[in-house]
C-alpha cells in the first residue's frame, strides 16, 4: 500500500526538519517546499494526500500559495492546514478564506499536530497509507556507538531495551547492526538459525507485515532484529545498503512505525552503512570508559559528527563503568574532551559477567541490582527527553 504524501510548504530549515521527522516517524512519505511558489508547483506535481502551509515566505506568502493550489484544483481537493504564527483569529479566519481546512499555531507539540492531521484525512477521505486504528508509536531511533571496543555498548544497549520495555512499558526493539561479529545470540542465549537483518534487507517488498516475522521477541519485552548469523551473510547486507540505500531505510521506517524505540547496536567501522544509521537516528549515545585511548578516540568521534554537520545534541556522552579506579575522574574526563558527559552507568564486573555467562540480562534477572537501577536511570532519562520533545517555535 502506498504511503500518504504530506507536503510541507515551510521556508524555516528547523520547522522543516521537526516536521519531516515527526511525519516521517509516522510513515508518511514528506517532501518538502521552501517558499510559496514551489509549494504551488509541488502540489501540482506530486498530488499530495495533504499540506503543511506556513503562512509568512518569501516569493509568494501561504495564503496566496493555498489560493493558487485550490484555483488550479480540479475535482479533487487536498487537505490544507496552515501553520500560523499566532492565535489571532483575523490570521485564522483569512486562511480559512484562502482555502485552508484547518490551522495550527506555532509552536505545537507534533502529537497534536498528528492528531489534527489524521482528523483532516479521515474528515477528506484519507491518503492511501491511512491507518486510523493503529497505534501511534513515538517511532525513535538510537543508535549506541562504541569508542571503543569492549567498552560495553552491547551490554547497555540490551540492558535499556529492556528497560525501556518491561519498566517504562515502551514497545521497544534492538537491532544488532555489528555485521560481521554481531553476539547478541551470545549474550541472549539465541540459535544461529534465527532470521537476520539479512532476510530483512533482501526482501524486495518489505512491508510491516513482513517485518515483523523476521524479527524475534525476547521474553525480556523487547523484539530484535539480529545480525546476521555469519561474516559471508554479512557482505550481503553491506553490498545491499551500497547499491541501494533506500532498503535499509525502509527497514528503519518500518521499525519506527511500529515501536517507541529502536535501539541500534553498531560495530565501530565508520563506513557507508554506519554512516546511513547515523544520518538517520535521532540521536547517537557514544558508549565510552574514562581511559586515555577511549578519550582520543571520543575526540576523534565528536570531530567525525561535527565534519557530518550534526548538531551537538544529537551526540550523547554515555560513560560506562563511571565508578571504576581508572585515574582519570568524570571531570577529568570532561575537560579533557570540552564537554559534559551526559549520562553514567556505574561498574559492577560480578553483574554483568553472571548475567553474560547465563546468557540472562541483568536487567531481566536483576533489574534492582546496582547495574540493573543504573542502566533503568539511564533509561527514565532518554525516555523523559524523547518522550517529550516539543516543535521548537519559530524565532
Ligand atoms: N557497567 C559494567 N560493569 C561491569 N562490567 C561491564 C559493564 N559493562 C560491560 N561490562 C562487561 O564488559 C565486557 C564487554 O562488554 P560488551 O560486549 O557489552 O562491550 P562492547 O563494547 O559491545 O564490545 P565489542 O567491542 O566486542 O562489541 C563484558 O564482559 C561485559 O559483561
Ligand atoms: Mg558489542
Amino acid at each position: 500500500m502506498a504511503a500518504t504524501k504530506v507536503l510541507v510548504v515551510d521556508d524555516d530549515l528547523n520547522i522543516q526538519r521537526v516536521l519531516v521527522f515527526t511525519l516521517k516517524q509516522e510513515g508518511y512519505e514528506v517532501h518538502v517546499a521552501s517558499d510559496g511558489q514551489a509549494g504551488v508547483e509541488m502540489a501540482s506535481s506530486i498530488q499530495p494526500d495533504l499540506i503543511l502551509m506556513d503562512v509568512a515566505m518569501p516569493k509568494i506568502d501561504g495564503y496566496a500559495a493555498t489560493q493558487q493550489i485550490r484555483a488550479a484544483e480540479d475535482g479533487r481537493r487536498v487537505p490544507i492546514i496552515m501553520l500560523t504564527a499566532e492565535a489571532d483569529v483575523e490570521q485564522r479566519v483569512k486562511g480559512l478564506r484562502a482555502g485552508a481546512d484547518d490551522d495550527i499555531v506555532k509552536p505545537f507539540h507534533p502529537l497534536e499536530l498528528i492528531a489534527r492531521i489524521k482528523a483532516l484525512l479521515a474528515r477528506s477521505g484519507g491518503g492511501p497509507g491511512r491507518k486510523t486504528q493503529e497505534k501511534v508509536t513515538l517511532g525513535r531511533l538510537a543508535c549506541f556507538y562504541g569508542a571503543k571496543g569492549g567498552v560495553g555498548t552491547t551490554t547497555i544497549a540490551i540492558n535499556t531495551a529492556i528497560a525501556l520495555a518491561s519498566r517504562l512499558g515502551r514497545k521497544t526493539s534492538l537491532v544488532d547492526a555489528n555485521l560481521q561479529f554481531g553476539d547478541m545470540r551470545v549474550f541472549l542465549d539465541l540459535s544461529l538459525d534465527s532470521s537476520s537483518i539479512v532476510n530483512a534487507i533482501s526482501e524486495p517488498d518489505l512491508d510491516g507485515e513482513l517485518l515483523k516475522r523476521l524479527i524475534i521477541s525476547h521474553h525480556a519485552g523487547m523484539d530484535l532484529l539480529l545480525a546476521p548469523p555469519n561474516p559471508e551473510t554479512a557482505d550481503i547486507v553491506a553490498e545491499r545498503q551500497k547499491n541501494d540505500p533506500a532498503s535499509l531505510s525502509n527497514i528503519l521506517s518500518l521499525m519506527r512505525k511500529a515501536y517507541d524505540y529502536t535501539l541500534v547496536d553498531m560495530a565501530k567501522t565508520i563506513d557507508d552503512f554506519n554512516l546511513q544509521l547515523f544520518d538517520e537516528s535521532d540521536v547517537i549515545f557514544v558508549v565510552m570508559t574514562a581511559d586515555l585511548s577511549c578519550l582520543k578516540n571520543v575526540r576523534l568521534v565528536l570531530e567525525t559528527m561535527d565534519s557530518l554537520g550534526y548538531e551537538r545534541n544529537k551526540i550523547q556522552l554515555v560513560l560506562n563503568r563511571s565508578n571504576a579506579y581508572t585515574g582519570i575522574n568524570v571531570d577529568n574526563a570532561e575537560s579533557a574532551l570540552g564537554r559534559k558527559i551526559d549520562y553514567q552507568v556505574i561498574n559492577e564486573y560480578r553483574g554483568a559477567i553472571s548475567a553474560l555467562n547465563s546468557g540472562e540480562p541483568f536487567m531481566a534477572s536483576r533489574p534492582d541490582g546496582p547495574l540493573g537501577q543504573s542502566v533503568s536511570k539511564f533509561a527514565r532519562e532518554m525516555d523523559t527527553i524523547f518522550a517529550e520533545e516539543a516543535v521548537p517555535a519559530r524565532a
